[in-house]
């Protein structure tokens, strides 16, 4: 299958970008005038834009309200691309949010946010994952990246792709409706060489899926691995853990890591192991055995390499499934990435409040973080990462929301 790309973002024209940060202009300028959320709506749903907030140096923060024919509701923030609530039905059509986050801007720039981290619902750029001891050489420099996981550099680094505004522009299309971000990172932004020009994009179908879809270019050679950085609990948001979710991967191999989670270049089977997920588990099911991987990972933390056969390299393979038997949702994944993330929420631990109230105790999200392995840019027999000018970082990953009595295979 090939990209179905929205015709106006099939090229980098400096006309349509210009227009486009004139539409958001006006945008923004009718919503702050009339202190009234901009709404438009077309047969598969709408879009609705208010004021989330204000960063400290006074820019706004909009939050964008998107619904789809079946009712599906997602809420993302332009600061950090940041997925605030998605609301899906169980098997009796009652929805609930099964998105971990927080309804104010405020959480999320609260110290005790930032120093806990866990990059709810966020774009991860320019590195998902890490990057060991912050270093990295190409085309014979060395790079020095910001270390924020003990010696090594994670996710972007101080301030990467989920703690910066983005531009964004709703759109609705054929099928269904969606918002545009784009952020410009400049050239040595936390010490990454190279003016990188991204683009994500979130479209909310009316076949219940939410797509997303990456790109960048940039002037000089750089390490680019995009991602998206949400936590889902199927019961609902501060229903418990996710222990109980049963978990597909179509993965045969993991990247076993160091006990700073870097890996150490060999690709293991995940046969006879705690990480064969080829056939749906529970996630508890083998998670406190006594296994030198789990306890690296304080559970499971670890890049799994999918088994994506001849498929062409913009091709859309299955890399997960989830579902929980009480409220029988299932979510599905699709991705173009030669990899997935699976992390059990083992950071968590209780401090962060969410948006019922409720604590986020240990293990109460999980995340599936689509991407290129943890520290390519090291590893010279990992698949690349160096996106090089005149090329365009293309990646896309679709989420299948639904609801049912079993885990169908
Ligand atoms: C990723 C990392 C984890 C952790 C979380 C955020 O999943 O692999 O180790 O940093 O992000 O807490």
């Amino acid at each position: 299958m090939s990209h179905a790309y929205h015709p106006l973002f099939q090229t980098w024209s400096p006309l349509l970008l210009s227009a486009a940060v004139a539409v958001l202009t006006l945008n923004t300028a009718q919503a702050q005038s009339s202190s009234e959320a901009a709404t438009s709506t077309n047969a598969h749903g709408a879009v609705q834009k208010s004021l989330f907030g204000h960063l400290p140096d006074g820019r706004a923060v909009d939050v964008y309200r998107l619904t789809n024919a079946n009712g599906i509701e997602l809420q993302v923030t332009n600061y950090g691309g940041i997925i605030l609530s998605l609301k899906t039905p169980n098997m009796a059509g009652e929805f609930d949010d099964i998105a971990l986050g927080f309804d104010s801007l405020e959480a999320y720039l609260s110290d005790e946010y930032r120093q806990a981290n866990p990059y709810f619902g966020a774009i991860i750029g320019r590195y998902g994952n890490r990057i060991a001891n912050g270093q990295f050489s190409l085309n014979g420099e060395q790079y020095t990246l910001a270390s924020n996981d003990g010696n090594n550099h994670l996710h972007g680094g101080q301030q990467g792709f989920d703690k910066v505004l983005w531009q964004a522009e709703p759109f609705e299309n054929d099928e269904g409706t969606g918002l545009v971000l784009r952020y410009t990172s400049e050239d040595g932004e936390e010490g990454y060489p190279g003016r990188l020009e991204t683009e994500v994009t979130y479209t909310l179908t009316d076949k219940d899926e939410l797509v997303v879809d990456y790109r960048a270019v940039t002037d000089k050679a750089t390490p680019v691995n995009l991602t998206q950085h949400s936590y889902f609990n199927l019961k609902g948001e501060g229903n418990d853990s996710i222990l109980d979710h049963q978990l597909m991967l179509n993965a045969p191999e993991f990247t076993p890591v160091n006990d700073t989670l870097i890996p150490t270049g060999e690709l293991r089977s995940v046969d006879g192991t705690p990480f064969d997920f080829t056939q749906a588990t529970p996630i508890g099911e083998r998670i406190e055995q006594d296994n030198e991987q789990l306890a690296f990972g304080g559970g499971y933390d670890h890049n799994f390499v999918l088994a994506r056969g001849n498929a062409a390299a913009d091709e859309l393979v299955v890399a997960a499934k989830v579902w929980e038997p009480q409220s029988g949702r299932m979510v599905e994944i699709t991705t173009t990435e030669p990899a997935i993330q699976f992390y059990s929420g083992n950071f968590l631990n209780g401090d962060l409040t969410g948006k019922q109230g409720q604590t986020y105790g240990h293990r109460s999200g999980f995340a599936l973080e689509t991407q290129h392995y943890p520290d390519s840019p090291n590893q010279e027999a990992f698949p690349s990462t160096i996106l090089a000018p005149g090329d365009t970082y293309r990646s896309r990953t679709i989420y299948r929301f639904s609801a049912q009595q079993d885990f169908a295979p």
